[in-house]
């Protein structure tokens, strides 16, 4: 199993380093554009192996496609990242034209490679990955719904007061501080519905603060987040590489799913060996739909915004 992250920034790096942590995968290339950057992190991250513990090989590149050839996995995260009080739709303009550049130089050396779209606006990323590329959409998965759901259940146990390990919950919609679907009355503690523990206040405190996670980090570091984002990617990759028919919620084209189509926006899906092998279907409350079809909305007008 060889998988490339295109990126070698925080973001990138976490990435490599919970991928190689995990030890599923042989390799993994980390490329980067900045000289000697990618190889540099490569080599730092390959000086932990003994103390961690692994023997997947990381190899930097600056910007030689040809080391990325053959790739079941290749994680797109470069861009820019936001700084605080930019909203993730304000990156579109440099962002598409970086996604579009890397993902055909992806292919062109791993024509049957499953792509992870991180960048921001992801949606709209992974969105123009669709429009750009001749992948099959199964094999286009964006990373956002994970990364959130992690929040949402980071929130949940705040809330509940108790280990993080005792809560389930799931966040769908786009990913961005308007569009994420905090599906709070799907929420549990070892089964029991969160409301029988929570206020309708607090729940709706914890939705809130869901919601602008990845704000509230950017406030705090000066940079958007890296060890949430960084982990949320690996266990994508280790879900596809690992053929664990996992459900996570993640960005993938809609066809008339949950009532939305032309667009990508996350749902919960099953993860497997060819990717995206199912949308499930789940079933929602007339309030989850509305919220659903606003956060469509709200995809399409970024989409919009691709030149
Ligand atoms: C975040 C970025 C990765 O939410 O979108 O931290």
């Amino acid at each position: 199993m060889k998988v490339t992250v295109v990126g070698a920034g925080a973001v990138g790096a976490s990435c490599a380093e919970y991928i190689a942590i995990k030890d599923f995968a042989s390799e993994v290339v980390l490329l980067d554009i900045k000289e000697g950057f990618a190889e540099g992190k490569a080599m730092d991250l390959m000086q932990t192996a003994s103390l961690n513990g692994f023997d997947t090989k990381i190899i930097g590149s600056t910007n030689d496609y040809s080391k990325t050839a053959g790739s079941d996995i290749c994680v797109i995260t470069s861009g820019i990242p936001r700084k605080p009080g930019m909203t993730r739709d304000e990156l579109i303009g440099i962002n598409a034209g970086i996604v579009k550049t890397v993902s055909s130089s992806l292919i062109q050396h791993s024509p049957d490679t499953i792509i992870i779209v991180v960048s921001n606006p992801m949606d709209t990323m992974t969105y123009l990955v669709h429009q750009s590329t001749n992948l099959p959409k199964h094999k286009i998965i964006g990373m956002g719904g994970a990364l959130d759901s992690a929040r949402f259940k980071y929130r949940l146990a705040e809330a509940l007061e108790c280990p993080i390990s005792d809560v389930d919950g799931m966040v769908i919609g786009g990913h961005s501080d308007k569009g994420m679907v905090p599906l709070i009355n799907k929420a549990t503690r070892n089964g029991v519905p969160v409301s029988e523990f929570l206020s309708a206040e607090r729940m709706e405190e914890v939705v809130q603060a869901t919601k602008v996670g990845g704000a509230t980090l950017t406030g705090l570091l000066g940079t958007s987040a890296w060890y949430a984002p960084g982990a949320a990617v690996s266990g994508l990759v280790q879900a596809i590489a690992c053929d664990q028919k996992k459900m996570f919620p993640c960005s993938t084209l809609l066809d008339g799913e949950f009532g939305l189509s032309d667009l990508c926006i996350g749902v919960p899906v099953i993860l497997g060996k060819n990717g995206i092998e199912k949308i499930v279907e789940i079933s929602l409350t007339d309030a989850e739909k509305a919220k659903m079809q606003e956060s469509a909305e709200g995809v399409k007008t970024t989409n919009g915004l691709l030149a």
